[in-house]
C-alpha cells in the first residue's frame, strides 16, 4: 500500500521560502516529527538566485552544498543534517499532484498521502515556455529555461557541449539580462532578443536601460529589440541551429535561453482558496481564505500596507520575510500572542559582470535620473528617484556602497517630500544621505 504520513505542519515546496520557514520554526521551537517539507526537487532548500549567477561561472562555480538557505542573507547554512538533527523531515523528489484542503490531505505522484493540521504553500513559480504558445520548433534540443537545479545542470552541460558557440537569449527581463552576461563570460557569442523598446521595462526607465544596454554592447553582446522569436530550425539530431524572428531576421544559435516570465504555481488549490492577481490571496499574516492554510513567497497576493494595495512579489527578499512572518504568526497563535501586520518595503536587486543595482519602493509617478549613466564610465554610479504626489516613493541605484544602499532604502520607506524636482536631480545621492 502507498505510504500515508501525518504531520502537524507541512510546508509544500522546498525552495527559498521553505528554507527560511524551517529556520524560523526551529527558532520558535518545533518538536521532532512535527514538521515536514515536501519538495519535488531532489535537494534541500537553497538560494535560488545563485542559479543565474555563481552557478554559471566558468571557474570556481557555486555548487551545493555551498548555497543552501540561509546563506543568501548572511545566515546559517542549513545542510540536510541540520534538518535531521532538528527532526524536520525533508521529503524530497516528491511531487504533490493533488491537494484536498477539506480533508487536509496532499497526494503525491506515486500515491503517497500526507495529512497536516497547518499547511504552508510555498510552491513558487514555473517558467512560461515558448511551447505554451505553440512557437514552431520550440521543443528542439538546447532551447533551455532556468528555474531549478536540474535546469541549471542542463545549461552547464549544454555550454560544455557547444563550447565557444552562439547563444540567443529570448527575453529582456531578469533572466535575459543575467543569462546574457553568464553566456558571454563563458565565451559565447551572445545575442539578446526582446519585444520592448528597452530592457526590463517593468522596472527600468529608458535612462536606466540606456546604461545597461550600452554596457552590454561594450561587452560584445548584440541586442535586437522590438521583435520576438517566432520559430526555430534544428539539425538532424534535433539540436537547435537558428532562431527565426518576427521581423524576418534569422539568428544562428547553438543554445537558446528563454526568459519570458514566470507563473505562480497555484493550480493545485484552484477553487479551494480565494485568489487574486494571479496568486493565492492572503491577509497580512499570510493566512489564505482557508483557516490554517498559509501561502508564502511567489504564490502569495498579500496586502502591501505601504501602498494600501494587494500585491504579489516574485523576489527572494519577500520569499524570506513572508516565510518568517507566517511561522511567527502560526507559533504566536498557539501561545495566544499576537504579531504585527506584515509591512513590506519592496526590495529587488540584480548583478552581472561588474555591475550591481538595488531598488527599493515603488516605481510609479515621475522618474528623476541622477548621476553618471554613461555606459563607458570607468566607475558608473547613477540612479533614479520616482516622485509621486510630491513625495519620493522609489529609488534605484547602480554601483552603490552598502551605506548608500541603506540610505536609498530609508528614503523609499520614509517617502520624503520634494519641493523642487530639478534640485533633487542635481543633489542626486546627497538627497538620500540626508534622510
Ligand atoms: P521557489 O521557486 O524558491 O520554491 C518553490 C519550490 O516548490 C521548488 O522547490 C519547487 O520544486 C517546489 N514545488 C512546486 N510545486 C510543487 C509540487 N506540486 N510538489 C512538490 N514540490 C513543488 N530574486 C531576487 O530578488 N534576486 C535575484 O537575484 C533572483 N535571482 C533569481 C534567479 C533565478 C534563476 C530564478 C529562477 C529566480 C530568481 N529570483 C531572484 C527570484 C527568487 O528566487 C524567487 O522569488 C524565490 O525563489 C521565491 O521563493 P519561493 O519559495 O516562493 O519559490
Ligand atoms: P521577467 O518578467 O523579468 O521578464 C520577462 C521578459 O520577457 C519581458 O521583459 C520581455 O522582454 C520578455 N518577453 C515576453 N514575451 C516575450 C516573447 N514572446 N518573446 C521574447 N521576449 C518576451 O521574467 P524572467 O526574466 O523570465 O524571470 C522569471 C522569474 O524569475 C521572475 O519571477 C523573476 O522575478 C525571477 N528572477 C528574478 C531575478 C532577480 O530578481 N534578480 C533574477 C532572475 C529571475
Amino acid at each position: 500500500a502507498a505510504e500515508a504520513r501525518q504531520f502537524k505542519y507541512v510546508i509544500l515546496g522546498g525552495g527559498v521560502a521553505a528554507g527560511y520557514a524551517a529556520r524560523e520554526f526551529a527558532k520558535q521551537g518545533v518538536n521532532p516529527g512535527e514538521l515536514a517539507i515536501i519538495s519535488k526537487e531532489p535537494v534541500a532548500p537553497y538560494e535560488r538566485p545563485a542559479l543565474s549567477k555563481g552557478y554559471l561561472f566558468p571557474q570556481n562555480a557555486a555548487r551545493l552544498p555551498g548555497f543552501h538557505t540561509c546563506v543568501g542573507s548572511g545566515g546559517e547554512r542549513l545542510l540536510p543534517e541540520w534538518y535531521s538533527e532538528k527532526g524536520i523531515e525533508l521529503i524530497l523528489s516528491t511531487e504533490i499532484v493533488k491537494a484536498d484542503l477539506a480533508s487536509k490531505t496532499l497526494t503525491s505522484a506515486t500515491g503517497a498521502t500526507f495529512t497536516y493540521e497547518i499547511l504552508l504553500i510555498a510552491t513558487g513559480s514555473s517558467v512560461i515556455k515558448l511551447t505554451d504558445f505553440g512557437v514552431q520548433g520550440a521543443e528542439s534540443n538546447n532551447i533551455l529555461y532556468l528555474r531549478d537545479i536540474a535546469d541549471a545542470d542542463k545549461l552547464v552541460a549544454a555550454m560544455q557541449a557547444k563550447k565557444d558557440g552562439k547563444a540567443v537569449i529570448v527575453g529582456g527581463g531578469y533572466i535575459g539580462l543575467e543569462l546574457s552576461a553568464a553566456l558571454k563570460i563563458n565565451n559565447f557569442d551572445v545575442t539578446m532578443v526582446y519585444p520592448e523598446p528597452w530592457c526590463m521595462p517593468r522596472l527600468f526607465t529608458s535612462g536606466i536601460a540606456h546604461f545597461y544596454e550600452g554596457y552590454y554592447a561594450n561587452k560584445g553582446i548584440k541586442i535586437v529589440k522590438g521583435t520576438v522569436a517566432v520559430g526555430f530550425d534544428a539539425d538532424a539530431n534535433g539540436d537547435v541551429t537558428a532562431a527565426k524572428l518576427k521581423d524576418g531576421r534569422v539568428l544562428e544559435a547553438d543554445i537558446v535561453i528563454v526568459g519570458v516570465g514566470g507563473r505562480p504555481l497555484t493550480a493545485l488549490f484552484k477553487g479551494q482558496v480565494a485568489d487574486e492577481k494571479g496568486g493565492l490571496k492572503t491577509d497580512a499574516f499570510f493566512e489564505t481564505s482557508v483557516p490554517g492554510v498559509y501561502a508564502i513567497g511567489d504564490v502569495a497576493t498579500f496586502p502591501m500596507k505601504l501602498y494600501n494595495e494587494q500585491r504579489r512579489v516574485e523576489h527572494v527578499d519577500h520569499a524570506r520575510k513572508s516565510a518568517e512572518q507566517a511561522v511567527r504568526v502560526i507559533k504566536a497563535k498557539e501561545s495566544g500572542e499576537s504579531v504585527a501586520e506584515y509591512d513590506y518595503l519592496p526590495y529587488f536587486y540584480s548583478r552581472s559582470f561588474d555591475v550591481a543595482w538595488q531598488f527599493y519602493g515603488d516605481n510609479v509617478g515621475d522618474d528623476v535620473l541622477f548621476g553618471d549613466n554613461d555606459p563607458a564610465s570607468a566607475k558608473p554610479k547613477f540612479g533614479s528617484y520616482w516622485v509621486k504626489d510630491g513625495k519620493v516613493v522609489g529609488v534605484f541605484l547602480e554601483g552603490g556602497s552598502a551605506e548608500e544602499n541603506q540610505a536609498i532604502a530609508r528614503v523609499a520607506r520614509a517617502q520624503p517630500a520634494v519641493a523642487d524636482v530639478e534640485a533633487l536631480k542635481q543633489e542626486g545621492l546627497e538627497f538620500a544621505a540626508k534622510v
